[in-house]
């Protein structure tokens, strides 16, 4: 069998035999025992430390954080099956598997060139933005000589011929020469989610360049749209927001400073397809663009918090002061203060601030004392200096309290937390839970699926008129994870009765602790607008899962198989093409 779990898995864990079956360390969360179970006989994988598991297909789109199809795509692809696009006959995919391959050997050309003897000045210019041999290592940054035939016969010495460079656009034909595109600049490689060199950028070192930067032009393998540069860095974050930049050197600087979730259009506006590209990212939830604050920039930025609203993922925008770009911006002032810069795009700190503030008579001693210990609470769980800093001195200012003070109260209760913290971890790394929800742990099964149950639950409690729309396309069962469902029931039994809906009005339905999850969903939901196509793309979320749950376990199908569940796949997507 191609996609027999074990072999999938064991790329990507060590395995230890337990009978037939399987055990290892659970790659979704940490853990010192191995409680994560391997089934052969039933191809599926369970933890019993976080309970997430499911098929193998489930388990390459959330370890690849990939969409139902393209994680069948990405197993075709491993089997070395021959698997072609949309729009796209077999011939045309070898030729692009091709150019990959070519892009990649020149990758590594353009690598040994910049710590070759004659890539000094690319060296050089390397060091002078202050990257780290690190930084250059982990994006695999190269240098293309000055010259014109330097790649274009290293390529041939490796066997691409000259019609290949020339639709991997590597070389550039004018009336019958052929020579380098890329000439005296510093090279990106521009990697895909799947791992495939797909293209490049070039920055000029010599000044007088016209261009300073250039990228491939498009090719088969290399479309711009559907592409974001370190995109396939971001997609593994543990941040739950990913920055947009403008330029490379932005997104690598940002990295360098310990932002990975930076990504960056490829020279154009953001588009719908790299916008969906970050929705598949179940954790995601913000996305803080950086874009110039020129007028293009400005138009860019809201038709980007469109396009972003529209798939239920908020856009906010981070103005950089006394700065050109992100990356001078972290050169002048720090990582610290870059994440500061984005905590305040939205006054989240000062609004919950002003509440505490405003719960107290701050005129009375007592009031004073009550204020005190809550601010000390609330700042101590914040992260960053500059915020607990700024927050300690309106803390002292509101209460005549010295600043040193709060300081040390603060200090002292950040303690606390550590160790009850680091108690908490300790006990469940024992357990193996790190990742459990208690009350839907559905969905750690379905990451991309119950956050588009919540936003429909949450639009129901805006627009209970609504329940129509949904109910055309979805019945109950179609929501995957059972406590989403149960609200959803609940909602709608409500909205059929015509009874007033509310939190409250639906609480006795609920635990405490439910209800506590139903109104986050509703504050998270109220982050966005309630737009149509919002809603739509939820629905459309939940109907593409039942359309895939309903077949044979790709794990079992033939190469036959799963080629004509591409095939129909790729029709159903070009008919939803405006
Ligand atoms: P910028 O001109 O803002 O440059 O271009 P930058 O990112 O600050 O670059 P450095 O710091 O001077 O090296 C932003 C992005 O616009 C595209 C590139 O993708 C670049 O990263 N661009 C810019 C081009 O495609 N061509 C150009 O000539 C200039
Ligand atoms: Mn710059």
């Amino acid at each position: 069998m191609h996609n027999d779990i074990v072999s999938v898995m064991s790329s990507y864990v060590t395995m230890k035999p337990a009978g037939r079956d399987y055990v290892c360390s659970c790659p979704f969360h940490s853990e010192k025992t191995p409680s994560c179970h391997i089934y052969t006989g039933t191809q599926s994988f369970h933890c019993f430390g976080c309970q997430t598991g499911g098929d193998v297909i489930t388990f390459i789109r959330l370890i690849e954080h990939l969409g139902y199809m393209d994680a069948v795509r990405f197993l075709a692809q491993r089997a070395g099956i021959a698997v072609p696009e949309d729009d796209e006959s077999e011939n045309n995919y070898a030729k692009k598997v091709r150019i990959y391959e070519m892009n990649r050997v020149a990758a590594r050309y353009f690598r040994d060139m910049l710590l070759a003897p004659e890539g000094k000045e690319g060296l050089d210019y390397v060091i002078s933005r202050g990257l780290s041999p690190n930084t250059v290592r982990k994006y695999g940054i190269g240098f293309a000589p000055p010259g014109w035939h330097n790649l274009h016969y290293h390529l041939r010495s490796k066997g691409f011929t000259d019609d290949e460079m020339e639709m991997g656009a590597l070389i550039t034909r004018n009336n019958n020469s052929l020579y380098d595109k890329f000439r005296n600049r510093v090279i990106f490689p521009i990697i895909s989610k799947e791992k495939n060199v797909i293209g490049f950028g070039g920055r000029a070192i010599d000044p007088n360049d016209k261009a300073k930067y250039i990228n491939t032009d498009e090719t088969i393998a290399f479309k711009k749209r559907e592409n974001l540069f370190s995109f396939n860095f971001a997609k593994n974050t543990n941040e739950n927001f990913l920055i947009v930049c403008e330029g490379y050197m932005d997104v690598i600087s940002l990295n360098q400073a310990g932002f990975d979730n930076a990504v960056a259009s490829l020279g154009t506006a953001l588009t719908a397809n790299q916008v969906n590209l970050m929705k598949n990212l179940s954790s995601i939830k913000d996305v803080v663009l950086c874009y110039d604050s020129d007028n293009a920039g400005q138009a860019a930025t809201s038709k980007a918090i469109n396009l972003l609203s529209a798939v239920g993922l908020q856009g906010k925008v981070l103005h950089i002061p006394d700065a050109k770009d992100p990356d001078e911006y972290i050169k002048k002032f720090g990582a610290d203060s870059f994440r500061h810069l984005i905590s305040k795009t939205d006054k989240m700190f000062e609004y919950e601030f002003e509440k505490l503030k405003k719960g107290v008579d701050l005129t009375s001693i007592s009031g004073k004392i009550e204020f005190v210990k809550k601010a000390v609470d609330f700042i101590s769980k914040i992260n960053n200096d500059i915020d607990r800093s700024c927050l300690i001195s309106e803390t002292a200012k509101c209460s005549n309290q010295s600043v040193s003070s709060i300081e040390k109260l603060v200090s002292n209760k950040m303690n606390i937390i550590k160790k009850q913290e680091k108690k908490a971890l300790d006990k469940k790394v024992v357990n193996g839970a790190v990742k459990r929800d208690p009350i839907n742990p559905d969905s750690l099964k379905y990451p991309v699926e119950e956050k588009a149950e919540r936003g429909i639950i949450a639009f129901l409690f805006h627009s209970p008129d609504r329940l129509s729309d949904i109910e055309q396309q979805l019945n109950p069962e179609d929501f995957p994870t059972e406590f989403n469902r149960r609200v959803y029931c609940c909602i709608r039994e409500y909205i059929k009765n015509s009874e007033s809906l509310s939190i409250s009005s639906i609480g006795g339905e609920f635990t405490a602790e439910e209800v506590g999850r139903i109104t986050d969903i509703c504050i998270q939901g109220d982050m966005l607008p309630y737009s149509l196509p919002r809603l739509n793309e939820y629905i459309r979320t939940l109907v593409d899962f039942k359309e895939n749950n309903s077949r044979k376990p790709v794990g079992e199908m033939s190469d036959e198989e799963l080629l004509a569940l591409i095939e129909e796949d790729k029709l159903k997507r070009a008919k939803k093409r405006p």
